[in-house]
């Protein structure tokens, strides 16, 4: 993705999470400059994958496919007295494709917190490359549903899916709702080794650098 598309799409989402209310911790709106000026935190957060991502899941299509993510806690695995849970707030497109995926540690609850209606669907996958057949038994509100496979499940804003390891999901905004804003609770999270796509996708490609950093990714606070 181009840096330019980077920063707009950062300035949209934070005006839309001011418009709903969402209060974004300080550092979230820091240039890359004032990450500079505090190395410590820079590093801090750098190491735990906690700031902003924005990834069109190497499609080049981040409109159809794409995802918007600020992580504002996080730990690491294996090691004493680090956070052993993690917090995401996420903004979704209408039809704007989070694709099919599993994790392996991983449990988390999708949470809509305001916005439109979320569309998610399930599925178990035996080999790792194609969805099963097999109604998905999940808990919706705290009440167990029992879902078709691959069947879209529709969340209101305020409604909460916990979504166990394993189990391959998809979700995007639903048609004539507006931007959702998504939250995510969960185990501590790694998305460089914990997202296991299904088919696979391709490597995502360096970013181009075409204007400078508005607002850095929690990428780009490396070497800081
Ligand atoms: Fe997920």
């Amino acid at each position: 993705m181009r840096r330019s598309e980077l920063n707009a799409f950062l300035h949209a989402a934070m005006g839309t999470m001011d418009g709903y209310r969402f209060l974004l911790p300080p550092y979230a709106r820091w240039s890359l400059q004032q990450w500079r000026d505090d190395p410590e935190r820079a590093r801090y957060c750098h190491a735990r994958q906690i700031g902003w991502e924005v990834t069109d899941f190497a499609t080049g299509r981040y409109a159809e496919c794409g995802l918007l993510t600020l992580c504002p806690r996080n730990g690491r695995a294996g090691v004493s007295g680090e956070r052993p849970y993690a917090e995401k707030i996420m903004m979704v497109g209408t039809g704007q494709e989070t694709p099919w995926h599993c994790h392996r540690k991983k449990m988390e609850d999708i949470i809509v917190r305001g916005g439109g209606d979320l569309a998610i669907e399930l599925a178990f996958s035996a080999d790792g490359a194609h969805r099963d057949d097999a109604p998905v038994t999940v808990r919706v509100d705290e009440a167990e549903v029992t879902v078709a496979a691959s069947t879209p499940l529709v969340l209101r804003p305020g409604s909460s899916i916990l979504v166990p390891q394993g189990l391959y999901h998809r979700f995007y905004g639903t048609a004539g709702t507006g931007p959702v804003m998504v939250g995510e609770v969960s185990v501590m999270n790694d998305d460089l080794t914990d997202n296991f796509f299904l088919g696979g996708l391709g490597r995502p490609t360096p970013t181009v650098e075409d204007e400078p950093i508005r607002i850095p990714m929690w990428t780009d606070l490396k070497g800081i």
